[in-house]
């Protein structure tokens, strides 16, 4: 994960990060930040849950923390990017509600953009965007399991 996660992130995105912690243990975060390009548009660099905590609930209700403060700052569409070969985080993604741009080839059934990331370095392109504008409409329910919910806080810093 390293490599995706120099240490520029933790030093000049810190207060666009969230991080759930329980008793002081990093459980799961994400990296994200407001485009520079489009002022409406955020993107998630990278969202990592503990490898105990997986399929608990915790990706879903870091998102679900992160959409509402996205909406909050303006932002109405949501974008991130991964490896077709990324399975998991495609599944993951689907689940919370993105869909996949099309592209200009398929890889396992899904759809790339080839080279996106140079040459061999295909992409799938996610985005979600707000449906409405009411206030909190990306609200998500929270399905982690109750001790971890009673003891996490999830913060901005
Ligand atoms: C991807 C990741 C963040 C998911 O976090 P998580 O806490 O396990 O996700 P949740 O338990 O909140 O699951 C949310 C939904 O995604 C689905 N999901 C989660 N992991 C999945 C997987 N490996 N395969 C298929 N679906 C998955 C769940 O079934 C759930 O769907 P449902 O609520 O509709 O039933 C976590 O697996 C992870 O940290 N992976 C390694 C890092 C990584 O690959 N990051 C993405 C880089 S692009």
């Amino acid at each position: 994960m390293s490599d995706m996660l120099p240490k520029l992130f933790f030093e000049h995105f810190r207060p666009t990060r969230f991080v759930a912690e329980c008793n002081d243990n990093i459980l799961g975060f994400i990296v994200r930040f407001v485009s520079q390009t489009s002022s409406d548009e955020a993107y998630i660099h990278f969202v990592g849950v503990h490898p105990d905590f997986r399929k608990g609930g915790l990706g879903r209700t870091l998102y679900g923390r992160f959409f509402n403060a996205t909406s909050k700052l303006g932002c109405r569409v949501v974008r991130c990017v991964t490896s077709p070969v990324n399975r998991a985080p495609i599944s993951f993604h689907q689940r919370m509600g993105f869909v996949v741009e099309p592209g200009n080839k398929t890889v396992d059934g899904i759809s790339v953009f080839e080279n996106y990331d140079g040459v061999g370095e295909d992409r799938v392109l996610f985005s979600k965007r707000e449906a409405g504008s009411a206030r909190n409409s990306w609200r998500y329910s929270v399905g982690l399991a109750p001790e971890i919910r009673r003891n996490m806080r999830a913060k901005c810093c």
